[in-house]
């Protein structure tokens, strides 16, 4: 499937991420959120700023599960097995196949057992298409 590609400059999030052991990179886009894809969770890729390519869970929404209907917007993604640090890098940020939309958890342990099945669900979509 043909990826839609965003580009931006990997910022800090909360932190959140790396205590539900899910760390993201953080997308401060170039461009308005009007090309954005709508909010969901997507198989996608993260390009870091030497050119490398690999697998990512992409969220895109204003994570409903702790700011409710007014979270701003953010683009984040989950690179898959990988531990580096992606901080102030220039990324860009591949936008595949929808696995599902955003859901608001009743706890973070729900959001943690749903973001393990996204990244089943991505690398299943990855594997099918290789
Ligand atoms: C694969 C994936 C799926 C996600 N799905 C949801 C979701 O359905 N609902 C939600 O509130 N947040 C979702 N999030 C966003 C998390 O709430 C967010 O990554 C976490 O709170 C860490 O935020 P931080 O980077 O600002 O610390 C998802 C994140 C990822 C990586």
């Amino acid at each position: 499937m043909t990826h839609t590609v965003l580009t931006g400059v990997v910022v800090p999030g909360d932190k959140r991420g790396r205590e539900l052991g899910f760390p993201t990179a953080n997308v401060e886009l170039d461009d308005s959120e009007a090309d954005l894809p709508p909010d969901g969770v997507y198989e996608g890729w993260l390009e870091d700023s030497g050119g490398t390519r690999r697998l990512a869970a992409v969220s895109i929404g204003g994570r409903p599960t702790y700011y409710g209907e007014h979270g701003a917007r953010l683009v984040e993604a989950y690179v898959l097995d990988f531990s580096g640090d992606l901080y102030r890098q220039r990324v860009r940020v591949g936008v595949g196949s929808a696995v599902r939309g955003q859901e608001r958890f009743a706890s973070s342990d729900e959001l943690i057992a749903q973001m393990r099945r996204d990244v089943e669900a991505v690398r299943r979509v990855a594997s099918a298409r290789a």
